[in-house]
């Protein structure tokens, strides 16, 4: 695999490679008092984002030093492109100064691989390119992170059913793990009033659903969306009152759950609109799990794309 870009180009058999290779470098780093591999020592990734990140951009640069990289983080807003450089040319010059890995955000959906198509040269030169989030289009770092925390406190995908509930339609965590847990093994139902819903979702791999209430019983886990106001351009219908009653996750619909079944939120958290000051805060809520796990999953996408993913060294001498 040479770049990330998109959870449907991902076989079965890549993504749970992916998630091995994460509970490996967990493995590899518990009980560490110092948590450094020398992985990727001499290679270079650079983080470029476009869009405001806390989870993503640090977690991969965390990734990255613990396996020893040298990571360098580009911010757009004191970079070159606040002077009218092209996303381009931007691209082409943080390979020229010596990236191994570009992983980019940005608010145009297609942008991660359009930069892989532009630096890609014809003798397969050119940088790996991960794609940190493009526009309503793909996440698919988040959706494998969401993917090994589902995997630990369920046992296994196959045959689990996940609610995605909320703001779809602006969502990239959204698409990335409609296809990415489908192809795991798990039946998705997406749950959201009809006005959140993208066109052309009857092309997805799930079923659809409008009354959250009527979902609840019957789902290992729920997956709350942040609804995303910056990208409704001040409109926003339902109003968040209503959108609250109807979708929001509260103790009332905690209970509705079964015992076992868990709650996951990709942040940041709109404490109060999609889901309750208290059910983010319960033992049920996977929040700060996914973070974690996005490390570990980081490290194994970096890995792969960089080094490669031989079964003969991946339990082997990197991770002494
Ligand atoms: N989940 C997620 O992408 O969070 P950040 O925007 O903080 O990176």
């Amino acid at each position: 695999m040479r770049h990330l870009l998109s959870t449907q180009d991902l076989t079965r058999e890549q993504a749970t490679a992916i998630l091995d290779e994460a509970e490996r470098f967990e493995q590899a780093l518990t009980g560490r008092e110092v948590k450094k591999l020398p992985t990727l020592r001499g290679r270079t990734v650079m983080t470029v984002f476009y869009e405001n990140s806390t989870r993503t951009r640090v977690s991969f640069e965390v990734a990255g030093k613990w396996m020893s990289a040298d990571v360098i983080n580009v911010s757009a807003s004191s970079s070159s492109a606040g002077k009218g450089e092209s996303l381009r040319d931007t691209a082409k010059t943080l390979y020229a100064a010596g990236a191994d890995a570009l992983i980019v955000r940005h608010p145009a959906s297609g942008a991660a691989r359009q930069i892989a198509d532009w630096t890609t040269a014809a003798d397969g030169g050119g940088p790996s390119i991960i794609n940190a989030g493009d526009g309503m289009h793909e996440h698919p770092t988040q959706a494998l992170l969401d993917a090994l925390t589902l995997r630990q406190r369920l046992g296994t995908l196959d045959g689990r059913r996940v609610a995605i509930v909320g703001d779809v339609l602006h969502s990239r965590v959204a698409r990335s793990n409609a296809f990415l847990l489908s192809t795991l093994g798990a039946e998705v139902v997406l749950v959201a009033p009809p006005t959140l819903l993208p066109t052309g979702v009857e092309q997805w791999p799930v079923t659809v659903s409008t009354d959250l209430d009527a979902e609840l019983a019957a789902v290992d886990a729920v997956m709350m969306l942040r609804v995303q106001a910056e990208r409704m351009n001040g409109g926003f219908f339902p109003s968040s009152r209503e959108y609250s009653v109807r979708y929001g996750l509260n103790d009332r619909r905690l209970a509705l759950m079964a015992d076992d079944a868990v709650v996951l939120h990709p942040g940041p958290m709109l404490r109060g609109m999609e889901i309750g000051y208290s059910v983010a805060d319960s033992p049920r809520a996977t929040v700060l799990e996914q973070v974690r796990n996005g490390v570990h999953v980081r490290m194994a996408v970096l890995f792969g794309l960089l080094v490669g993913t031989d079964p003969e060294t991946t339990t082997g001498e990197y991770h002494q």
